[in-house]
């Protein structure tokens, strides 16, 4: 198939574009800097010519409210008008588990917005809910680390290893459209602040962890909120492996 990624340099979006390529489809790459922006429409409709369907695995701006939902708001608009321009039969949105259970949130804000555009979109859809990947404590600590002190949240998760979010997109996206999927994690909930820790000794820093709900994450995330509800879809990959793999 001939399957465009939206994202395509990011985290999720390279480990995709590189699963599908090894099963054999083309892949086109979404992305600013190989020229095609969602916001501006860009290059957009030459890039979705002859497409199939679309993984969406792109992130924006997080600080504000309005700027999230301004980024995700264009940015999934702009992309879907154009798919349906280009006949795409597919569209598969990459999004996170608990958006619907948490407010205040700026991300989840523009999250729950992305979702709803496609969910009413002229596109057949498919919603991937993922909980925090493998990666996500050791990239929250960085937001705040200074002079060898980070804060962060002590959220409860059950994270999941990038390339089996990868790989679970790379297959919903050659098939038929599922409205809502099932949750997909990890195998085993994990403490943030426990995981930032292993993630620095695992690559040799020192960084002093502050415990808090102050920051950028507040109690409305706290208790059992981001953990995969039933039915759920239970990838592989524990965290120890993966930071066994750094
Ligand atoms: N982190 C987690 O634990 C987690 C958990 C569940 C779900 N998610 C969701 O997963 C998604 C992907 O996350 P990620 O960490 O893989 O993202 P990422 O590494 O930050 O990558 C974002 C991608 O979006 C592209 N992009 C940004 N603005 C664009 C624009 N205007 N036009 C075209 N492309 C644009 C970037 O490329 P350019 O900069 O070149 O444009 C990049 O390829 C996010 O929506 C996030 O909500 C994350």
């Amino acid at each position: 198939m001939r399957i465009a990624v939206a994202g395509a340099t990011g985290n999720i979006g390279s480990l995709t574009v590189a699963a599908l390529e090894r099963d054999g489809h083309e892949v086109v790459r979404i992305s600013r800097s190989l020229g095609v922006d969602l916001v501006t429409g860009d290059g957009l409709d030459d890039a979705l010519t002859g497409v199939e369907a679309v993984v969406a695995a792109t992130n924006g701006p997080a600080a504000r409210r309005e700027e999230a939902l301004g980024f995700f708001a264009t940015a999934t608009g702009n992309l879907l008008a154009a798919e349906e321009r280009a006949g795409v039969r597919h569209h598969v949105l990459l999004s996170i588990v608990g958006i619907h259970r948490v407010e205040g949130n700026a991300h989840y804000a523009g999250k729950r917005e992305q979702e709803r555009l496609v969910a009413a979109g002229p596109v057949p859809w498919t919603i991937v809910p993922a909980t925090q990947f493998h990666d996500f404590a050791e990239m929250v600590a960085s937001w705040t680390e200074q002079d060898g002190v980070a804060t962060i949240a002590p959220l409860l998760v059950q994270p999941i290893a990038p390339a089996d979010v990868a790989g679970v997109l790379a297959e919903v996206v050659t098939g038929e459209p599922l409205g809502r999927h099932a949750d997909l994690a990890g195998p085993e909930p994990q403490d943030l602040v426990d995981m930032a820790r292993r993630t620095h000794r695992a690559r040799g820093r020192e960084v002093k962890l502050v415990p808090t709900w102050a920051g950028v994450f507040g109690t409305s995330m706290a208790g059992e909120v981001l953990l995969p509800g039933d039915g759920a879809r239970i990838e592989k990959t524990t965290f120890d492996e993966w930071l066994a793999a750094l």
